[in-house]
């Protein structure tokens, strides 16, 4: 499938992770137009007119969450949550460890818009390939007098710094991050205030996605319009989509907005494995309900996708197929939740707890008739009711999954086995 590619260059043009290779190809032009061109606050109204909304997860309008910040003369920060621990998600990933430059140029873009002196990027711990790369391609930004004082005579002055987290899914969630990058626990925060008001050391701060930022270059180069022309009016412009599970290639793919989820699955990622079919897909990562074989031609855009039923999230695509157990599935993915959840609130701490634990005896064959409908009931004392949405995350998928295969929750309880034919183990030796 050929595709546009503006924000995984790297999938085109070799090496573009090196400074040379990324100017050979107009690399931080973008930012020489913007600082030649550009008034602060019209990079901010062109963001706006673009329609980019953050590739983080919740999909808000970029360019509104910068009109936010207080105009009261108080420092400002930009803060790249590089954080990327939800299942299924690795765009970011790639972006930074294979086009480093092209974020880097965004926050410089953006840095001046928002008329930020510093810059962080909160860096996932385990992306060690990706730190150093973040690292090298900022030195190398300042070598070539992209950072520091006076950027291009412009008089604007950035500098960037590249911060390692500790590996902690609850970093992402942008208050949590702003604590660890102060050098505390990473808990969230009460919002409001939201960092666009009260943020890093209590000043004003834009937290964004990376790939939200990588797109502010090729806005700045090919304008609102060109972001607008693709996708629908609400959600215009590009989406990388991480594919996973057992397709023919499984990867990150650029795509234009409201391209068909089964567009994706076998032009992108070239169909299904042979003898596997589509069991369901998980569409935006792990915290998301999944979408059924039948909703296959569902628009990947946000409102197509809450429409069905979903979220397109972060644009982690977990495709399940035909030989998957549903309740290991489940399972699995309500532990990660029960080792990440913070322990800050009681719904979230305690029950994912008991989630896992019911689903670890129902898995292994050892579950009650009750079983099903005391994971409903935690489900229901989690939804809404926890300090931060990492609660709600934890039950998307597990909810959908028992509306959808009631059935398969129920012959493991019955039969004492599982139907898929999984083995059933020893929960003594588990
Ligand atoms: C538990 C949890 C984890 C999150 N993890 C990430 C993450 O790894 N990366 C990210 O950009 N946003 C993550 N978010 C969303 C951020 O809180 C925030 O909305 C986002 O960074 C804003 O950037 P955007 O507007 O560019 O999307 C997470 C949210 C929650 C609740
Ligand atoms: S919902 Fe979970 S992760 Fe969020 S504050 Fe409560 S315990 Fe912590």
């Amino acid at each position: 499938m050929t595709q546009a590619r503006y924000l995984l260059r790297n999938q085109e043009i070799e090496d573009i992770d090196q400074f040379e290779v990324y100017r050979a190809h107009g690399g931080y032009d973008a930012l020489k137009k913007a600082l030649a061109e550009f008034e602060p606050e019209a990079v901010v109204d062109l963001v706006k007119r673009s329609g980019l909304r953050g590739r983080g997860g919740a999909g808000f309008p970029t360019g509104v969450k910068w009109g936010f910040l207080p105009k009261d003369g108080r420092p400002r920060y930009l803060v790249v949550n590089s954080d990327e621990a939800e299942p299924g998600t690795f765009k970011d990933r790639e972006l930074i460890e294979r086009n480093p430059h092209q974020l880097i140029e965004g926050m410089i873009i953006s840095s001046f818009a928002i008329q930020a002196r510093q810059a962080y990027i909160y860096c996932r711990g385990e992306f060690l390939r990706g730190y150093e790369q973040l690292s090298r391609a900022v030195q190398e930004a300042y070598a070539a007098g992209f950072l520091g004082d006076n950027i291009l005579d412009s008089g604007f002055a950035l500098d960037i710094f590249v911060y390692r987290g500790a590996g902690a899914y609850i970093c992402g969630e942008e208050s949590a991050l702003l604590e660890s990058l102060e050098g505390r626990r990473g808990n969230p925060r009460l919002k409001p205030p939201f960092p666009a008001v009260a943020g890093l050391y209590g000043m004003p701060t834009i937290v964004n996605n990376v790939e939200t930022i990588a797109n502010v270059p090729p806005i700045v180069t090919l304008g609102a319009e060109w972001y607008t022309s693709m996708g629908t009016e609400k959600s215009p412009g590009l989406k990388i989509m991480s594919v996973s599970g057992k397709v023919n290639r499984p990867g990150n793919y650029e795509i234009p907005l409201a391209t068909p989820l089964r567009a994706l699955i076998d032009d992108y990622a070239g169909g299904m494995q042979p003898g596997r079919s589509v069991k369901c897909v998980i569409p935006g990562g792990s915290s998301v309900p999944l979408l059924m074989p039948d909703q296959l031609d569902t628009p990947l855009d946000y409102e197509s996708v809450l429409q069905a039923g979903s979220m397109l999230g972060s644009g982690g695509c977990i495709v399940l197929d035909d030989t998957v157990c549903i309740v290991k599935a489940s399972h699995r993915l309500v532990k990660f939740y029960r080792e990440e959840s913070c322990g800050k609130c009681t719904p979230c701490r305690e029950g994912t707890y008991w989630m896992a634990d019911v689903l670890e005896r129902v898995e292994a064959g050892m579950g009650d008739e009750g079983d099903l409908a005391i994971l409903m009931d935690v489900a229901d004392n989690i939804n809404g009711k926890c300090f931060c949405p990492l609660g709600d995350a934890s039950i998307g998928f597990l909810v959908s999954a028992i509306r959808h295969f009631r059935d398969e929750f129920e012959a493991h309880v019955r039969e004492h086995s599982c139907p898929m034919g999984e083995k059933v183990y020893d929960t003594a030796n588990y």
